[in-house]
């Protein structure tokens, strides 16, 4: 296991890396919150981000809702807001204040729909106010979505000496108070969310935990849960004296060797917390339950990969010092991945309801992901008709095109709709795209077929292509 790090000066206690790795893997517990609110289905939608930070997490939940009309982000660390500016500046929808949420007041006395807190309640002085701020900010029946974390939720067993209790604890009275902006950091700020958030006036009030465990994992996934949750205490700030130090490295390295251990027990747990401003007159909200509820299941085991998708023979796919390209079904847990490539790829992105509704209901629906070592590189999606089969969405993240993940994709796609049975492989591709023409193309796909005027946005035809399986 790597050695903790001695910073100089006053770190944060979270870091960019940290940030985005967190918003991508967690992404699906807060789709499963906003589809128990229908947001998918709503227009006109005003959101408050509350301590958005470099807008990252910001623009990846709320980019791919066309009914969200305006999110406004609001946190106190200057460049953090400057970097958000920059990132949303395709998108008029998107804009960003530099303050704290105590001293932000919204320009003309605006009034939101969702004020969303991602882990950011733990680190407010005050939740309690803050929360019955986010009240006063909302129109009647809009909602707060509240993600955070309790250390009290965390579970080591068998844990003789204590060494994760003893960590947390150097951590909370040594590191935290020494960092910026966590000071008031309240590690066990989950239990309180359900109570706090009734005391701020807000009712229909629900509250899921999905948890992370070492149960039945292999030793590689232990290590990974392990460095996910040992990050920030790493992160020793140089005014924390030598012993203290020493010490916090001694249990960093005592609490992973833990993790070698196969019957080793470690649980972690966020908290995923709705609450609805009291609208006169209106009859009780009741949230989608089953739908939040399952959204547990995006953290069932990951599946084996099933393909090797580098090319066996005959010409090559890609350069040859191209990332190996590794392909499983795609899940409901990388939906946070999906997104960021969604976004990323499309001006108007699929939501997470219409990839969670495809996977978990359509029975001809066919997703694939591909992974390269940064992780989700892409993914396509096909369905299965009795008149033949047709892919329906592929994306490569646009880092990482031109290295052989979209054919990956195609190919596997070929050869799962031949192997079902179907004698046609179809897709749709803009005309003025001659680039994906062409790709398709070397693939084999002949242009069978014009939808004139098929697109919006800027306006085309589209080209059909099909691919003859027998
Ligand atoms: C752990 S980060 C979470 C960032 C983002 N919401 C996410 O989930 O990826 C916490 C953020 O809260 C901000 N923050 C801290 N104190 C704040 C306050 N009083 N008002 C608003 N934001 C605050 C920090 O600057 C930081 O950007």
């Amino acid at each position: 296991m790597p050695q903790g790090r001695r910073q100089g000066g006053a770190p944060m206690a979270w870091g960019k890396g940290q940030i985005v790795k967190q918003a991508l893997r967690t992404a699906p517990e807060d789709y499963a919150a906003f589809e128990a609110v229908n947001l998918a289905g709503r227009g006109g939608v005003r959101v408050l981000d509350v301590g958005c930070f470099d807008g990252f997490n910001t623009y990846l939940k709320f980019a791919p809702y066309a009914g969200v009309a305006r999110v406004v982000g609001v946190d106190p660390l200057p460049e953090a807001v400057a970097e958000a500016a920059t990132r949303t500046a395709g998108d008029a929808r998107f804009s960003f204040a530099c303050s704290t949420f105590e001293d932000y007041e919204p320009e003309a006395g605006e009034r939101f729909d969702l004020v969303y807190f991602s882990h950011v309640l733990q680190h407010l002085p005050d939740p309690q106010a803050a929360l019955s701020k986010a009240c006063r900010l909302l129109v009647p029946g809009g909602f707060v979505v509240v993600k955070t974390t309790d250390d009290a939720a965390k579970l080591s067993y068998p844990d003789p000496e204590q060494v994760m209790r003893r960590l947390f604890d150097l951590y909370e009275r040594h590191v935290l108070p020494n960092t910026p902006h966590t000071a008031c950091t309240d590690r066990c700020n989950g239990e309180k969310c359900y109570t706090l958030m009734r005391r701020a006036g807000l009712g229909n009030v629900a509250v899921r935990q999905f948890a992370a465990d070492t149960c039945g994992k292999t030793l590689e996934e232990r290590h990974a849960l392990f460095e996910r949750c040992v990050y920030f205490r790493r992160n020793v700030p140089a005014c924390v004296d030598e012993g203290t130090a020493a010490e916090i490295y001694a249990l960093v390295e005592a609490w992973g060797t833990l993790f070698d251990q196969d019957d080793y027990y470690f649980v972690t747990q966020s908290f995923v917390a709705i609450g609805q401003k009291p609208q006169e007159g209106a009859s009780p909200w009741k949230y989608a339950g089953p739908v939040f509820e399952s959204a547990s299941e995006a953290f069932r085991k990951p599946q084996e990969v099933q393909t090797e998708a580098r090319p066996r023979g005959g010409a090559p796919l890609a350069p040859a010092d191209a990332p190996a390209v590794a392909i499983r079904p795609l899940a409901e847990r990388d939906l946070g991945a999906v997104m960021a490539i969604e976004v990323a790829s499309f001006r108007d992105p699929w939501t997470p309801l219409a990839f969670a509704l495809d996977l978990r209901h359509n029975p001809c629906a066919h997703y694939t992901a591909a992974f390269t070592e940064g992780g989700l590189a892409g993914y396509l999606g096909w369905w299965g008709a009795p008149d033949g089969a047709a892919i329906v969405r592929v994306a490569v993240d646009p880092a990482r095109r031109k290295a052989g993940v979209g054919r990956a994709l195609v190919e596997q796609a070929v050869r799962d709709a031949r192997a079902g049975g179907h004698g046609v492989l179809t897709l749709e591709v803009r005309a003025g795209n001659a680039q994906a023409r062409g790709f398709y193309t070397r693939l084999g796909f002949q242009e069978a077929a014009v939808r004139s005027a098929y697109y919006e946005d800027p306006p085309d035809d589209a080209v059909i292509m099909a691919l003859p399986l027998g």
